[in-house]
């Protein structure tokens, strides 16, 4: 085992939280939770979707901050040390694959947040509606342009995860988190008393509970709630085999929670009231691009639009630095652990690789047809990815993660973990119910009836 020296240790408990809240804020708050919304029919994918967060994810994150401070390893090697001789570790697999997954198409869309930096700043996406989506749609068609901006996020990345786990990620997280909270702040009260934002927040808050049951609203939740909490894949287990065995396990988890969770709500108090602002709009219809053609729209109503946009392309693009961090850390860390490569080459090496898998999801808004519309799958391929990986991956890695410390490292152990050093765990108990018995039955509830209605 590498001694913790070697592997690096969070320089405070707020650097911990900060940048596992950096792990958990990103593109999936700002972007992909009101993209879902949309798609989910509104408010009623915001019920489902906090009961997942409270229900399911809340016990995992605690489950999987447990697993990797006790075993002090890499996904695949925590699994490995806790139950040897048992094929446990495949779990620890699954997510170093859906680290380099997840990262394969997530960098694209964070580099649609850096173009939009410059085309925010220079005025260059400007007009009505119709005009702004059109630029979008342009914008995604160029291919070569998508794969280049792909490429400065990946070695932007690497570049971090080089310095490794302290000097480069507690940094960057530090200075972006509070930075964005207070922005998303001011863009949420601009949007809310815009005129016509009443229907957007009708829609945003009054759930249709005819669709309470709807398959694919509940699976898209759960994949959301895991994507938005970096949950099922074993990052967080990589960021809890960084954390001092002084830490409170179950505070860091619960603000990891509070801060993602608002977040992704203030996200959709901004896009709803100004979308509905905007005369013909439609939450369902625009896909991917929703937030880049709702917000350049919200900006032109500010005094200062051009700097609003920018400084909020700029943090976003930050946001989901602090996550495109996290995804790579875990291949890198398992390369690192359980094959002894140096953290260059691991670096070096899984780059490369999630570039080239990254590479039709570049193309896949506009720049190639196959790529755009998958045959008999009626979705473009960057939507296959984060379908696979974020709807069935992530879950299916979580109930695992259930089961394997509810029923067979057992939940005694993961407690005497926790609460190590005097560390308090209230509601233990409830936790142990949470993890034996609802999340593996709720997410395998979820997995079963959303292939049986495909
Ligand atoms: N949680 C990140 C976001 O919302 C994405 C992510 C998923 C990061 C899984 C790490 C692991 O943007």
């Amino acid at each position: 085992m590498v001694s913790s020296a070697q592997r690096g240790t969070w320089g405070s408990k707020a650097g911990f939280i900060l940048a596992a809240a950096g792990s958990a804020v990103g593109l999936g708050n700002i972007w992909g939770f009101p993209t879902q919304v949309g798609q989910g029919g509104g408010a009623v994918f915001v019920l489902v979707y906090l009961l997942c967060v409270l229900l399911i994810c809340l016990p995992i994150m605690v489950a999987e901050l447990t697993i990797g401070r006790y075993a002090q390893l890499d996904p695949v090697g925590s699994f490995a040390a806790i139950r040897p001789g048992t094929r446990w570790w495949l779990v620890g697999v699954l997510g170093v694959l859906a680290g380099a997954g997840i990262l394969s198409f997530y960098s694209v869309i964070a580099g649609w947040a850096i173009a939009y930096i410059w085309f925010t700043a220079t005025g260059a996406v400007t007009g009505d509606a119709e005009a702004v989506s059109a630029f979008f749609g342009t914008f995604t068609a160029n291919g070569p342009l998508n794969i280049g901006l792909m490429m400065v996020v990946l070695v932007t990345t690497a570049a971090v995860l080089f310095g490794g786990v302290q000097s480069g990620i507690e940094r960057v997280t530090k200075l972006m988190m509070p930075a964005l909270i207070a922005l998303l702040l001011i863009l949420a009260m601009r949007a809310i008393t815009l005129p016509g934002a009443s229907e957007g927040l009708a829609y945003y808050l009054r759930p249709d509970f005819s669709r309470l049951l709807d398959p694919t609203v509940i699976n898209a939740a759960l994949g959301q709630a895991f994507f938005s909490l970096s949950l099922g894949m074993g990052a967080m287990l990589t960021y809890g085999s960084y954390l001092s065995k002084r830490e409170s396990i179950v505070t860091a988890a619960c603000w990891v929670v509070a801060l993602d969770t608002s977040m992704a709500l203030l996200a959709g108090f901004i896009i709803f009231p100004s979308g509905f602002s905007i005369a013909g709009f439609d939450p369902s219809a625009s896909g991917p691009g929703l937030i880049f053609a709702v917000l350049p729209r919200l900006f032109a109503t500010l005094p200062g639009g051009h700097l609003f946009g920018a400084a909020f392309f700029i943090l976003l693009t930050m946001a989901a630095l602090s996550s495109t961090i996290s995804l790579l850390e875990v291949p890198v860390a398992h390369f690192i652990d359980a094959h002894k490569w140096s953290r260059r080459r691991a670096v070096l090496l899984v780059t490369i690789a999630v570039f080239l898998i990254g590479i039709p999801s570049a193309l896949a808004n506009g720049a190639v047809g196959l790529f755009g519309s998958l045959p008999g799958l009626s979705m473009d391929f960057l939507s296959l990815m984060a379908t696979i990986w974020n709807n069935f991956a992530l879950p299916i890695g979580g109930f695992l993660t259930a089961v394997f410390v509810g029923w067979v490292w057992r939940t005694d152990n993961a407690i005497e973990e926790v609460m190590r050093n005097g560390a308090p765990f209230p509601g233990r108990a409830l936790w142990s119910f949470l993890i034996r018995w609802v999340c593996p039955v709720a997410i395998a509830t979820i997995i079963v009836y959303t292939i049986a209605s495909m």
